[in-house]
């Protein structure tokens, strides 16, 4: 959910921002500021208590939907009254500006660092050192906590509100990440007076940023495929998400956190760590609920353990176990070495790494053409599970870690993350080692293989390669490029098994005996189908190089293409040099460009696709490049505009190359609201089409 809701409230946001869909309270007539007031308290208290329900509790009452129309009613009200903006209340998670460096804060008290245990006789050892010093007659206990394998991070919160929050850094002094932190959705804005009764006056709290495997996976994904390095691991993903000077690329990514510790703390006492890890979740701040208690040695090693075995089901990453001597008292009668208190340890787990033989590099592609290197190796069991494939990621790493084919590599996995190859045994090497090099030809569809100018990866270009053909047709018939209507995913991927698609061209040689072929497909839905189609073929020159696919050629793009070369001719005959004349383009999607249309197959694709039937209009006008500004797209007008009559309005677009309609459909582009608007703003605001304010749409053409 966290994803989803912080992509919903994002939205809401800029939609609240562009001033898109107004800040008309919900169908009343207009409220005072005292009522306005009123309203923001209780949306507060509520989004507050659906945030301890979700994060703390692990329980939620409201569904995603619910709760981002609580967020998006406060940023309405919140815009509509900018005075009653707090520094705490839930709208404030991301909006700050970019830094140009961090603040330095120091620690009022240091955060320390642990001494550590890497096998059984080193805990034992530890308890031998705590129980002398304790003395044999006092009987004491353990608070066990998983090590959670993040980025340490302290949080103020004064008077219950949320003031500074900064890196663990050297222990002493850290960096200011207060913005970054607040982004962070589990880390509350202020607190809740929880089973203490009021909150502190002065609160320092102490936890881990983390990110969760499955989030991990999915951003070095994402980096992979817009050919960013990924991350080596989920910490790295975290202390690198966290420390980022600008607080929306934060936001942007799926960091959690769970406290574990108390600095100072003013106007609260806490006796035991039991206590801190039993208080703070009242507060609305989020323990690791693993933790136990351990009345003996033999109980502290049964934790460690037990922890250990559930260590891959969990959905984060543990390094270990904490032990913490509980009582406060005796913790400060144990006092600290060397930065380390004598009273905690650090318990490892055996790493998870091996050694094996990398017996091939093969090349795999992915579903949007990315040639990534895996190492096939000789199997290995790294704690329990069979290893033999390993992600290599790109040349680069492949290059950066000397990998080559007989060599000797030190394998690591890492939770449920797909196993790495560390680094290579030289000492190992026999001299017959083959170095890996990328392929120039797609090892699938033997298409032309480019590494974009700046990008670690390279890609397919082929348009018609099996490995990128779902996603490719599916891009082919979406709203902004052919508009096929009713050939959603399902359907594709049918074809495609079926083989009766090989590439975007097959769509226009369908014919309903084809279509009846398919499972559940009924007569009506392929007619349907089959029409949409048929209207799809004549199209305009903009969308029809945006449906391409044509890596960094997107929607703006094709159009501003459309309009600066009038025809597909000239397009298709463009030169590196000739594209990067254009406004916008620079080398890297000029390199895009030619080595798409210079690909065979994609040719013989596009004949293909005009033998079939499809038709593409040019879009230069005469008045020049500017005349195409708004081709393709389609305008609906509703309510009354102040500037111009409906008919001056309409026309302005039609000569900028958009068409209007008085009916918003799923096609329409935009919607342009006057004053008094009719129904036609409540269907666009359903259809999620983009609403634009009188103002916003004189600004749009100009
Ligand atoms: S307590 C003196 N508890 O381990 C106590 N630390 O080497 C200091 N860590 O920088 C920390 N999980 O990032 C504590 N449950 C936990 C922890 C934990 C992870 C990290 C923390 C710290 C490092 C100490």
């Amino acid at each position: 959910m966290v994803l989803l809701v912080r992509a919903l409230v994002t939205q809401a946001r800029h939609r609240v921002r562009d001033g898109a869909c107004g800040v008309a309270p919900m169908g009343e007539e207009s409220m005072t500021k005292n009522e306005a007031k009123k309203e923001i308290a209780t949306l507060r208290e509520s989004i507050d208590h659906h945030n301890y329900r979700y994060y703390v509790l692990d329980s939620p009452e409201i569904s995603d939907a619910e709760y981002d129309r609580l967020l998006r009613r406060l940023s309405e009200l919140e815009h509509e009254y900018p005075g009653l903006v707090t520094p705490d209340s839930p709208t404030q998670r991301v909006g700050a500006t970019p830094l140009a460096a961090f603040r330095e804060v120091k620690h009022s008290s240091p955060m320390l660092s642990l001494s550590n245990a890497f096998d059984e006789d080193e805990i034992r050892e530890f308890d031998a050192r705590v129980r002398k010093l304790v003395g044999e007659a006092r009987s004491f206990r353990y608070v066990a906590e998983p090590k959670l394998d993040g980025l340490a991070v302290e949080i103020v919160y004064e008077k219950g509100i949320l003031s500074v929050g900064s890196t663990r850094g050297d222990g002493v002094t850290g960096e200011d990440v207060t913005q970054n932190l607040k982004t962070i959705r589990s880390v509350p804005l202020r607190l809740r007076p929880g089973k203490l009764g009021a909150v502190p006056s002065l609160l320092e709290v102490r936890g881990e940023v983390i990110m969760r495997l499955a989030a991990f996976r999915k951003l070095n994904e994402e980096r992979e495929e817009s050919g960013e390095p990924p991350f080596a691991n989920p910490r790295n993903a975290a202390a690198g998400s966290l420390r980022q000077l600008d607080s929306s690329v934060t936001a942007s990514r799926p960091l959690e956190v769970f406290f574990y510790g108390i600095g100072r703390a003013e106007g609260a006492r806490f006796a035991s760590q039991l206590e801190v890890l039993t208080s703070l979740p009242t507060m609305g701040l989020r323990v690791d609920p693993n933790f136990g208690l351990c009345d003996s040695l033999d109980e502290a090693l049964e934790y460690y353990r037990r922890m250990e075995a559930k260590r891959d089901k969990l959905s984060y990453e543990i390094d270990g176990v904490v032990l913490k001597v509980d009582d406060f008292g005796l913790q400060e009668e144990l006092g600290t070495i060397s930065r380390s208190p004598r009273w905690a340890l650090a318990a490892k787990f055996a790493a998870r790494q091996e050694t094996t033989k990398v017996l091939d590099i093969v090349v795999q592609v992915g579903r949007t053409g990315a040639l990534t290197p895996v190492a096939v190796m000789e199997p290995v069991s790294i704690g329990g599970v069979t290893v033999s494939r390993a992600t290599l990621h790109n040349q680069d790493e492949v290059d950066r870690k000397d990998v080559r084919v007989g060599d000797t590599v030190v394998v690591q996995r890492a939770g449920d993350v797909i196993p790495e190859v560390v680094s290579v045994v030289t000492s190992k090497r026999t001299g017959k080692e083959r170095k890996f090099v990328m392929p120039d030809r797609c090892p699938v569809c033997g298409a032309k293989a480019v590494r974009l100018e700046g990008e670690a990866v390279s890609r397919c270009t082929g348009m018609a390669c099996p490995a990128k053909l779902t996603e490719a047709v599916f891009h082919f018939a979406s709203r902004r490029a052919m508009d096929i209507d009713g050939l959603g995913g399902k359907i594709i991927a049918k074809l495609i098994e079926a083989g009766m698609v090989k590439s975007v061209a097959d769509l226009y040689a369908l014919d309903k005996q084809d279509l009846l072929k398919l499972e559940r497909m009924g007569e009506k839905l392929a007619e349907n189908i089959l029409a949409s189609i048929d209207r799809s073929r004549k199209t305009t020159l903009s969308r029809f190089v945006y449906a391409l696919g044509i890596r960094h050629v997107g929607d703006h793009l094709s159009r501003v293409l459309a309009a600066h070369f009038g025809t597909l001719e000239k397009l298709v005959a463009a030169g590196r040099d000739e594209l990067e004349a254009v406004p916008e383009v620079g080398p890297q999607v000029a390199q895009s460009i030619a080595s798409f249309f210079a690909e065979k197959q994609n040719v013989r694709v596009l004949e293909k696709l005009f033998a079939n039937g499809v038709r593409v209009s040019g879009e230069r006008r005469a008045g020049g490049r500017a005349a195409g500004k708004l081709a393709g797209r389609s305008f609906v007008f509703t309510g009354t505009l102040e500037g111009h009559t409906r008919k001056e309005a309409s026309s302005l677009v039609e000569a900028l190359g958009a068409r209007t309609s008085s009916q918003v459909s799923s096609n329409t582009d935009y919607v342009v609201a006057g004053k008094d608007p009719g129904s036609k703003l409540e269907k666009a605001k359903s259809l999620g089409v983009k609403i634009l304010t009188e103002k916003e749409f004189d600004r749009l053409v100009g």
